[in-house]
């Protein structure tokens, strides 16, 4: 026992996304999505981008874990755990195959209609991500993805068709998935649906910075757009956005690394949730667009889409920090989108992610000073290994460990008073990897007979951490 206390009405669960556990990626109608022609990789293998299918490679979100067919199942295991939320991401490509077809696709929108009826059955609230890594691949052939203005409305019209459909079995939306990642070359292709010319490997993409800030602005109008939208069909919708947090510290504290640290944060972080919470374009972003050339094409209009449609909640993925410094050094470390320099006061993970729990209660504090919102904490988690004994038993104590230490922080930063409200830790159930397309690298609380090459029967089974997160939600936290 210890004396945390958390809400009482706090919303324990996990979050996958559609393209890393449905599969069925061409199934009941729903078209290609910029996730389904990713090859898999590994640690050291990089994912290829391929514009179209090639024979014989092997794409990982094709069958993925079958959430799409097995959904029940694993709904089942979430509240026997005792989930009060699951956070899940819709395939737009599943609701509109093309993404600007004149109609929806009934199947795709009845898959969702009974996922989230299944979810209600046990009291489970969805928090639903509209846009989770995965745009139409359509959209990138015909406009070239998020560069082009033509997506705002198409997402605009995805928008409106689900917040209508699943009027009274929704109330949380997140409008974009990490939105921020397309802040770094990286995001071009998850985040952005746009190639260039010469990109073969998702991890050493071919970039257009001017191109890059063009569709973020694209984005900050759809999802200003979207939450208008939200508000206007239920006035019970609460939509959020949602940031790839990297905390990222001076590596000393001479006052040069403290100045770039700030500037990092400022425009790697904060700058796209200032948009999105404030409804306006930052004063600090204006020097490095100048520093960077960036010249966007804004509307008339944009100003105030932007100041109309500002979110009611923040969401952030919090995995590990990094450090940054003036001067270049030669120990660094991998992370979430981006790395950094390596902190000598924290371990890491086996794909070299630094783990630093006390990072998140900072980090907390940091973004509900600014924005005075509730904070939900939608993504964190342990990417690992996993031995399956003899008797099937899997035990995860790293993973217990990991996220334990990170709920205590969270507890902690409650007591403080940060007003925040939920915590849906990644990968509840073993799924696809976005940065390797491995299997392997596991977050869940349930493993999935499944390995890198696709071999596996599928079957489900409860790791420790099952055992002691239902624990933990049953407890309130008390537990841990
Ligand atoms: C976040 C994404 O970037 O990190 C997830 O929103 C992703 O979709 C998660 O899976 C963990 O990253 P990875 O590369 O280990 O899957």
């Amino acid at each position: 026992m210890n004396n945390i206390t958390f809400p009482k009405n706090f919303m324990w669960g996990g979050a996958i996304a559609a393209n890393q556990c449905e599969g069925a990626w061409n199934i009941d109608g729903k078209g290609a999505s910029t996730a389904d022609v990713m090859t898999a990789g590994d640690k050291h293998t990089p994912r290829r981008i391929t514009m179209d299918l090639e024979e014989g490679a092997f794409y990982p979100t094709h069958e993925a874990i079958d959430f799409y067919h097995r959904y029940k199942e694993d709904i089942a295991l979430f509240a026997e755990m005792g989930f009060k939320t699951l956070r899940v991401s819709i395939a737009w490509s599943r609701i509109f195959p093309n993404g600007d077809d004149a109609q929806p696709n009934e199947k795709g929108l009845q898959f969702y209609e009974d996922l989230f009826k299944e979810l209600k059955k046990y009291n489970i609230e969805p928090l639903v991500t509209l846009w989770h890594n995965e745009t139409p691949l359509n959209l990138v052939k015909a406009y070239n993805g998020w560069a082009s203005r033509e997506l705002v409305n198409f997402f605009a019209t995805y928008c409106e068709t689900v917040f209508k459909r699943y009027k009274g079995l929704v109330k949380y939306w997140i409008t974009f998935n990490e939105i921020n990642a397309l802040m770094r070359p990286l995001g071009n292709w998850n985040h952005g649906a746009i190639i260039h010319e010469g990109t073969e490997y998702f991890i050493h993409q071919k970039d257009n910075v001017n191109m890059r800030f063009q569709a973020l602005h694209h984005q900050f109008v759809a999802s200003a757009k979207a939450v208008k939208l939200a508000h206007e069909i239920d006035d019970h919708y609460q939509v959020g956005c949602m940031i790839c947090y990297i905390t990222t510290y001076p590596l000393t504290c001479n006052p040069a690394d403290i100045l770039k640290a700030q500037k990092e944060d400022h425009v790697l972080n904060l700058f796209s949730s200032d948009v999105q919470v404030f409804g306006n374009y930052p004063y600090y972003i204006k020097k490095y667009f100048k520093e960077n050339s960036i010249n966007i094409i804004t509307n008339e209009e944009d100003d105030r889409i932007l100041k109309e449609g500002t979110v009611d909640f923040y969401s952030l993925s919090y995995y590990m920090s990094v450090c940054t410094s003036e001067e270049s050094k030669e120990e660094k470390v991998d992370g979430n989108i981006m790395g950094g320099f390596k902190n000598p006061y924290l371990e890491t993970s086996d794909w070299d992610w630094q783990i630093d729990p006390m990072g998140l209660r900072w980090t907390l504090h940091h973004v509900y000073d600014r924005y005075q919102i509730p904070v939900m904490v939608t993504e964190n988690g342990l990417g690992a290994k996993d031995n399956v004994e003899a008797d099937g038993s899997i035990h995860d104590d790293y993973r217990i460990a990991y996220l334990r230490d990170h709920i205590v922080e969270m507890g902690k930063a409650i007591e403080e008073g940060v007003d925040l409200i939920c915590y849906t830790p990644w990968g509840c159930i073993d799924l696809v990897s976005v940065s390797t397309g491995e299997m392997e690298k596991r977050y869940g609380m349930i493993y999935v007979d499944k390995d890198n090459k696709g071999n596996g029967t599928l079957a489900r089974q409860k790791k420790d951490s099952f055992f002691w997160y239902q624990k933990v939600i049953e407890s309130n936290g008390a537990l841990i």
